[in-house]
């Protein structure tokens, strides 16, 4: 899978995305990240990619012109399923956009920076916009990663144990059971004994349990939702 990320600020983005299991994935060839430098399109010799906006206020909006020919030229190279925009006010991001996004091929993330981006652009180029949450960040590239991070991890190889994606919280709408490890009593705070019986379908029953009680209490609107 492709994700390319077209950003004012690559700087922002090597360091999440070359770590750990993001790392992994790109090594084993199941994810390539690429990051362009939107400057590259920049409208003058002085790296210019925004400007004022019309009808006057505060900040800077990116231009048209540099975003148009940079997402036309990666376009016309690679056909992005989606071209993302990440911005506070799109469509919340959530476990069920990442699996849909993780079964895609091609996919191309626009960082918003400073205002934003010229409407025109959105209106013409972008098919998905995304926000990552109810807040505002100083531009998309954190968002960007965080999306590039939970798609990445849905593509099938990429974790250890394929099956540990199906298990965690969001998967099914539940949040993840409580989990432990050793010693089994720790200061005389034990862990539960069930926990400790070897029947596994018991085990996957109280798990369940868990999940349900977790869920019902910390975040009961997602029961809701089914
Ligand atoms: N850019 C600034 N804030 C953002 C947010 N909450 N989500 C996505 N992109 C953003």
């Amino acid at each position: 899978m492709n994700i390319h990320i077209l950003t004012v600020l690559p700087e922002l983005l090597e360091s999440p995305l070359n770590h750990s299991i993001m790392k992994r994935a790109q090594e084993k060839g199941l994810l390539q990240v690429e990051i362009f430098n939107l400057r590259k399109w920049a409208v003058n010799e002085y790296g210019q990619i925004d400007d004022y906006q019309y009808g006057g206020g505060a900040g800077m909006i990116m231009m048209c012109e540099p975003l148009s020919k940079a997402i036309n030229e990666l376009n016309n190279q690679h056909q992005y399923e989606e071209i993302i925009y990440t911005t506070p006010d799109g469509d919340l991001f959530d476990q069920k956009e990442a699996n849909t996004l993780s079964l895609k091929k091609n996919l191309l993330i626009i960082c918003g920076h400073y205002k934003g981006i010229d409407q025109r652009i959105r209106d013409h180029y972008i098919t998905k916009e995304i926000s990552i949450g109810n807040y505002v960040l100083s531009g998309g590239e954190l968002a960007a990663a965080i999306i590039t991070d939970a798609i990445g991890r849905l593509i099938p190889g990429v974790l250890n144990n394929e099956t540990s994606a199906l298990f965690d919280s969001f998967q099914d709408d539940l949040l993840a059971p409580p989990v432990y490890t050793r010693p089994a009593d720790f200061n005389g705070w034990q862990v539960p004994e069930i926990l400790l019986c070897g029947n596994q379908n018991k085990i996957d029953e109280w798990r369940h349990e868990q999940s349900v009680n977790r869920t019902q209490l910390k975040r009961p609107e997602l029961l809701k939702e089914n």
